[in-house]
């Protein structure tokens, strides 16, 4: 078989460590030749590569490991860019969730003012690290899950039509997962129909391999628990915040029993819901740094200085094996079934051409074929054509350095009550993103 060189870029991300160890157990469906890290931050990765670089000695010495923050050395001779970065970091990401809460207004890393400020930080990075792939290794594929994907996904499709960039996200993977454990099955025996945006969507089918139609049975438990299930069997999405979301499906289910909802929706359909919950001194950057951030670096620590990975392993990311499932797809051309951010282009008959969707498509060697969800209903249309614009605003409000445009991003958010206080967040976010942000006139 084949053997694939991966870049990992965002290596000193806190997924980082779990990728690998994944990787490292999947290595007879996707074997390797060649691993590197590449990050902005030489020193954040060096923590992380250094203890990855005794853990690839011990389990795979025959894979050529290193980590780097030149360009040229991370981009040259590479198949696939697994990306994952952070513009700005946890510190921006804090920032991101507390302007927003001082404004009576939800503060969340991708949805309302949060996922905009983060957006308009990540689509330079995003467009740059795209022209030094096509640069040193112009058939690499980028598997790309940096955040906001959805405004990522559309700086794409404006920016770099014709790159090789995949857009993905975990959130359907991880509920799906949930769902296959309410009716005693596993992900990969169901089949789903999905519509929507990224972190915006529903389930409208949810079947066996047979055809046999499970959502009626699914609603009936969500409608009464959510997404929680019994069994604890997952390991992504369990603090306490995130069961709070699992929960929340119930409600969210509520407001058109006919589909099961994406968790994010919970910040659009019940933004005051979650402002109340929110502690403005205390968001989820806070127990992220406090929680994974701090596991995994000290965990890098402990084998740095034992000099061995032996009694202290990272946790495998099993929940991030469909990365390795898209590769694979693309690779080997397994026609692989999996939710995408695509180009709509007639996939959803009744929703702009031009609008970037999320929906299950066929995965080849020459990229994504979406497959077909008809019309869709008028209040999931409208719901959609108002965060879709939202987001469209936002690329526009980039590529032009438009403060008005921005500002009608942030007004047309159903997170934001008035153009009124939509400015005064805006203002406080120019202030803070000074660096990040493009000149706004
Ligand atoms: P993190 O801050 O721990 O890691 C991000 C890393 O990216 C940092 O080490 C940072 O230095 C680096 N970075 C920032 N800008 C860079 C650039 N221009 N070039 C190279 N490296 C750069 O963050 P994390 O919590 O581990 O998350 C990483 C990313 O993955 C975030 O964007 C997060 O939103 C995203 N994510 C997406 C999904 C999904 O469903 N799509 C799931 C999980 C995480
Ligand atoms: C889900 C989403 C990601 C998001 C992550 C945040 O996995 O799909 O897009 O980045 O949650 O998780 P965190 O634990 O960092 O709050
Ligand atoms: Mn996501």
């Amino acid at each position: 078989m084949k053997k694939f060189s991966v870049v990992i870029a965002g290596g000193g991300s806190t997924y980082t460590p779990g990728i690998v160890m994944m990787l490292l157990d999947n290595l007879d469906r996707f074997p390797l030749r060649t691993l590197k890290l590449y990050d902005n931050d030489g020193e954040r990765q060096a923590m992380l590569g250094d203890a990855l670089d005794i853990v690839m000695r011990e389990k795979a010495p025959d894979i050529e490991f290193s980590f780097t923050t030149d360009p040229e050395e991370a981009f040259t001779d590479v198949d696939f860019c697994f990306a994952h970065i952070r513009t700005g970091k946890y510190e921006m990401r804090e920032k991101d969730e507390k302007i927003p809460l001082k404004h009576g207004v939800l503060g969340q890393e991708t949805c309302g003012p949060g996922g905009i400020a983060y957006g308009m930080r990540s689509i330079g990075d995003m467009i740059e690290m795209i022209d030094l792939m096509e640069k040193y290794s112009p058939d690499c594929w980028m598997l790309n899950y940096s955040n906001p994907a959805a405004i990522v996904a559309e700086a794409c499709r404006v920016l770099r039509p014709n790159s090789k960039v995949l857009n993905i996200c975990d959130m359907p993977v991880g509920t799906l997962r949930r769902i296959s454990h309410i009716i005693d099955k596993e992900p990969q025996d169901l089949e789903v129909r999905y519509f929507g945006l990224n972190h915006f969507g529903w389930w409208t089918s949810i079947k066996d391999k047979e055809g046999n139609e499970y959502l009626p049975a699914i609603r009936d438990y969500v409608a009464e628990h959510g997404y929680l299930t019994q069994k604890e069997v997952d390991t992504q999405h369990t603090d306490a915040s995130w069961q709070d979301t699992h929960k929340k499906a119930k409600d969210l289910l509520a407001v058109d029993p006919r589909f099961l909802p994406n968790t994010y929706l919970k910040y659009y359909l019940y933004p005051d819901y979650v402002v109340e919950h929110s502690n403005p001194d205390h968001t989820r950057a806070n127990e992220v740094i406090a929680g994974r951030e701090k596991t995994v670096f000290s965990m890098a620590k402990t084998i740095i200085e034992n000099g061995t990975s032996e009694g202290c392993e990272f946790e495998m990311g099993a929940h991030a094996t469909f990365v390795v499932d898209l590769a694979r797809a693309i690779a080997f051309n397994t026609h692989e079934r999996m939710l995408l951010i695509v180009e709509n282009n007639g996939t959803i008959a009744n929703f702009d051409d031009d609008a970037m969707v999320e929906v299950p498509c066929i995965v080849g060697s020459n990229g994504p074929e979406p497959l077909s969800q008809g019309k869709i209903p008028e209040f999931q249309r409208a719901l959609m054509y108002q965060q879709v614009t939202v987001e469209k605003l936002v690329v526009e409000a980039y590529i032009e350095g438009s403060y008005q445009k921005l500002w009608q991003a942030l007004t047309l958010s159903k997170t934001v009550p008035s153009a009124k206080v939509a400015k005064e967040i805006l203002d406080d976010l120019i202030e803070a993103n000074k660096g990040y942000w493009p000149e706004l006139h």
